[in-house]
This record gives structure tokens, sequence and C-alpha cells, in this order.
């Protein structure tokens, strides 16, 4: 199914092909020709669906600066669920873990060895030395933005607060790989160099994913890289990076009953900061974080 240089693009502009994706398209065929991974065209999100995931992303972020205020010392994670669902609900925006594959809140909080999708609880009260992960997911007009923030409670060991810095890091160093004709390999090569050379480790089961019309969608995104490997980075791209990074072991298991928590093998904490990101003409936009 090969498109006429003067029939409409496939990504819905109404424009001529020829004269909106035609050139990139043909970049992209020559990288695929070299035996690389592309991106499918889902993967390459339209400017409406830019637009509409822009405007989620926005509110997500401003999810988590609302209720950055109220994560503090003997407040309960299940307090920091009813602000987050409050304020999302409030502003037009749907909570996108509650009622996800039978996720019961409206956001995910994950204290020290908890590596990520900790449930919502009256009973664990944030006290002094603690680190918590707060991941939100909003869905605003049917478009999704995802992002996640550390915090440090009172007092916190030395140690585990450069987890938390260095987690931040990796992020910011994956970041700066985003651009166009990059791979996503290289985003996961320097965060796993990163945590490593500091001591810590990457987790390899769980990774970042496209998103934007769907919560969790294709590509999925390694913390652990190589160069010049995995899909090519071509603009309209959008997915997340949202390293977990462990103070101790890699390895990770879920919690039996409840069928979500992760926690770390060894019982050390772990963190983990999460950005949406769009692939630009020359580089990058955070969509949300
Ligand atoms: N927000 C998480 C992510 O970054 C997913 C949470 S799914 C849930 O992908 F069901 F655990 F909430
Ligand atoms: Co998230
Ligand atoms: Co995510």
């Amino acid at each position: 199914m090969k498109i006429g240089r003067n029939d409409p693009c496939w990504c819905g502009s109404g424009l001529k092909y020829k004269i909106c994706h035609a050139s990139m398209d043909a970049k992209i065929q020559m990288y695929k020709d070299q035996g690389k991974k592309v991106p499918t065209h889902e993967m390459r999100k339209t400017k409406e669906q830019i637009e509409g995931i822009r405007r989620a992303g926005e509110l997500n972020t401003k999810v988590l600066d609302a209720v950055t205020p109220y994560v503090k010392e003997g407040v309960s994670t299940e307090e920091l669920n009813r602000i987050v669902h409050e304020f999302t609900v409030e502003h037009g925006g749907i909570p996108a873990t509650l009622g996800f594959q039978g996720y019961p809140k409206s956001v995910c909080t994950s204290i020290n060895e908890v590596v990520c999708h900790g449930i919502p609880d009256p009973d664990r009260i944030l006290k002094s030395g603690d680190i918590i992960n707060i991941d939100c997911t909003t869905i605003l007009d049917g478009y999704y933005g995802d992002a996640s923030r550390m915090y440090c409670i009172g007092e916190v060991e030395p140690e585990t607060k450069k987890l938390v810095e260095v987690a931040k890091e990796c992020l910011e160093l994956g970041l700066k790989e985003v651009k166009p004709w990059g791979f996503l390999g290289d985003v996961g090569y320097v965060i796993n160099e990163h945590a490593t050379k500091n001591g810590f480790s990457i987790v390899r089961e769980i990774g970042g994913h496209g998103v934007g019309v769907d919560f969790h969608e294709e590509p999925w995104v390694s913390h652990i890289g190589k160069r010049g490997t995995d899909y090519l980075l071509v603009p309209g791209m959008i997915f997340t990076i949202e390293p977990m990074v462990n103070m101790g072991v890699a390895d990770v298991y879920e919690d039996e009953e409840d069928g979500w928590t992760i926690y770390t093998d060894d019982g050390k904490p772990s963190a983990q900061w999460e950005y949406t990101v769009l692939v630009t003409e020359d580089g990058y936009e955070v969509l949300s974080r």
C-alpha cells in the first residue's frame, strides 16, 4: 500500500503526502534498509494527537505540583491519593490508574524498598527517613500524560539521598539522548552507565513505554540499552523515560497478595523519576514532569 505523492498524507493532516511526511519517510526507509528497527505510524503521533497529549501532560504536571506541598512527615499515602484524585477531576481529568487492570487507586505511592506500583494505604504514614515516589497518570480529553517524582521525608540517610539524586541524573542524561535519528538504545545505555558508575543498579523487567493515545503503547523503553540499537527515534514519537535505580541488587519481585507492589529482592531502597517525552524536529520536549 504505497501512497502517491499527491495523495493525502497518512497522518491525517489533510496535506498532500509530498509536502507532509514523504521526505521523512524516505529517510526512515534508508535506516530500515540498513537493518534498523524503525517506528510504525502508530508510534509517530499526528499534530492533533501531540496537541492533546501536551495538554494532558500539562495537567498531569499540575497534579504533581498540587500534591507536592502535602508530601510531608505524618501524612498517609491514602490522603495523597485523595488529593491527586480530587485535583484531577476538578480540572476535568481522569486518574488513569483508577480501575486500570483492577488497580484500586488514583496514584502510585512507592516508599523505600518499593520499586513502583505501591498502593496508597490509610495506615501507611510518611515518617522521617522515608523516600517516596509519587507516580501520576492523567487522562484529559482521551489523551494521556505520565510522570513521577521522588520526595525525601525529614532526615534521609546520605546514601539514600544520593540514590534519589542519581536516579534524577539518570533520567536527565537519558533525556539528552532523545533526538531525531538517534536510537532508543542510546537512552538506556547512558542511564545504565550512570547508575552503575555510582554503585547502583537498574531494574530490567520494568521499563518506560509509548504513551499518549493509550496508557502503555509501543515502544517498550529499556533503561539498560545499547548504543545504536533498538528503535530509530523520529519526530512525533512520544514515550516515557522512567528509570528505577536500586541501591543494591537489580532484582525485584511482585507482591503475591495485592498483585501490584514491586519490591527490591534485597529490601534495599529504590528511586525512580519519570517524564513523558516528545521527539521534536531538533531534539525533545518534556510533555509531563
Ligand atoms: N504510571 C505507571 C507507569 O509509569 C503505571 C502504573 S499502572 C498501575 O507506567 F496500575 F500500577 F497504576
Ligand atoms: Co508513571
Ligand atoms: Co510510565
